[in-house]
């Protein structure tokens, strides 16, 4: 009888996949076809996504710093690229109910909360708990009210995978002690024409589809949530439903103007658009945002089942945040101007721990269900 044992071992001896460790500008490189990503323990960000354009013309596509320790000291903090927690986004007034008990979390942002304040989960240096060839895992230990106002102890975990043509992530936690708020994302900001487009530096002629978002969290002048959630009627300049439409496509609209907060005259788009979802794609089988440049001919199609997608046409980008230097094309003063990105945020609904009556169940309990969600984006040409 031959033996079966040397054809057994061979391959197991074979595969021998390398194990990134941070190279010498601090970052971890996770590599597959089509596809090269950096990514940083600080805000478990990814800093660099090279693809290929339309000619093969490798782009870095995504915004970031080429120095990993700019980020903790970056005064700007755009939150590039990072996971924001352990809840997300906006909490009017800084002051939330649970189990009857009136929470006061840090105000940074007007009257309100944005991103858990200065001490949420996008300003800490999380662990790299685990790293394989195609993979990275983060996880961070928060304490009870190291962010002011949220209670219990929290652990969160996050792993971004890369593989051909593809990067995604899997956003998870779980409160071990008290009922708290949790809502997690991740926070990219995109320039499909990795700022080498000579016509323009700007994001304005980006295709934007979002085939799902027929309804708009409502927003009052402080960009808060107001517990409305309007229908976006066909042609309306929040209308990226009907048809697929370029970013600045409304720009003439009077609607332009304070489209994101009125107070302040943010223009063009950070508002959070509701997922309604075909009820029978129980496994979030379709895009529910889809983002390309006719310039560098590069797409993406994000899926997610998150119930809803934040975009951000980055009007608050003032010109003092400096480009890598792969991205100093030739319409740019070398920093991102504003309307020169779009960050786009899978994400629950902003605010759902102030309106109950959106049934949305953030709060999560010792006993519970952990926080559990799935981003994937998906890119191609054309
Ligand atoms: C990287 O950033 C750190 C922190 O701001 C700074 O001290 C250092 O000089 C920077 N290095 C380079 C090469 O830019
Ligand atoms: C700011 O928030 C506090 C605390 O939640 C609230 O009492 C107050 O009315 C708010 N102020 C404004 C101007 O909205
Ligand atoms: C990283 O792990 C150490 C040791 O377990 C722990 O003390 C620390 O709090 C962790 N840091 C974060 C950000 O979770
Ligand atoms: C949470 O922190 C704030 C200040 O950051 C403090 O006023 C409050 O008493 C703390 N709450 C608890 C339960 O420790
Ligand atoms: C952007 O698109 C508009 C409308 O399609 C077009 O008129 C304009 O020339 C484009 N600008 C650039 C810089 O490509």
């Amino acid at each position: 009888m031959r033996s079966f044992i040397p054809l057994l071992l061979a391959p197991l001896v074979l595969a021998h996949p390398k194990i990134p460790t941070p190279g010498p500008d601090g970052k971890y490189t996770l590599s597959a076809p089509g596809i090269e990503a950096k990514f940083i323990a600080y805000s478990a960000a990814i800093t660099n996504l090279v693809v290929s354009d339309r000619n093969g013309v490798k782009r870095d596509i995504i915004l970031g710093y080429d120095n990993a320790s700019f980020y903790p000291v970056d005064p700007n903090h755009p939150d590039y690229g990072a996971v924001p927690g352990r809840y997300a986004n906006r909490i009017k007034d800084h002051t939330y109910v649970v189990d009857g008990d009136r929470f006061f979390t840090e105000a940074n942002d007007g009257n309100g909360t944005l991103h858990s304040g200065l001490n949420g989960w996008s300003r800490r240096t999380w662990n790299v708990s685990e790293v394989t060839s195609k993979s990275i895992t983060f996880t961070i230990r928060d304490e009870g009210n190291s962010s002011q106002g949220l209670p219990g102890l929290v652990l969160g975990k996050v792993t971004h995978t890369i593989e051909a043509n593809s990067w995604s992530t899997k956003l998870y936690a779980v409160s071990k002690t008290h009922d708290t708020p949790i809502l997690l994302t991740t926070h990219p900001y995109w320039n499909l024409d990795a700022f080498q487009n000579p016509a323009t530096d700007l994001v304005l002629n980006h295709t934007l589809s979002l085939p799902f978002g027929k309804r708009l969290v409502g927003i009052d002048g402080n960009t808060q949530s107001t517990g409305a959630l309007p229908a976006i009627p066909a042609g309306d300049i929040n209308d990226f439903w009907s048809k697929p439409k370029q970013l600045g496509a409304n720009q003439g609209n009077a609607n332009w103007v304070g489209n994101c907060g009125t107070n302040s005259g943010c223009s063009g788009y950070n508002n959070q658009w509701v997922v309604d979802r075909d009820p029978l794609d129980v496994t979030a089988s379709k895009p529910v945002a889809s983002l390309s440049s006719d310039f560098s001919g590069i797409k993406w199609d994000l899926y997610s089942d998150q119930a809803g997608v934040v975009v951000y046409s980055c009007y608050w980008m003032g010109g003092a945040n400096e480009l890598k230097a792969s991205q100093k094309g030739p319409a740019t003063n070398g920093f991102v101007k504003s309307n020169g990105c779009v960050a786009v945020e899978p994400q629950d609904l902003i605010d759902g721990i102030n309106h109950p009556e959106w049934g949305r169940n953030q709060i999560y309990t010792p006993k519970g269900k952990p926080f559990e969600a799935s981003i994937q984006y998906k890119f191609s040409t054309f």
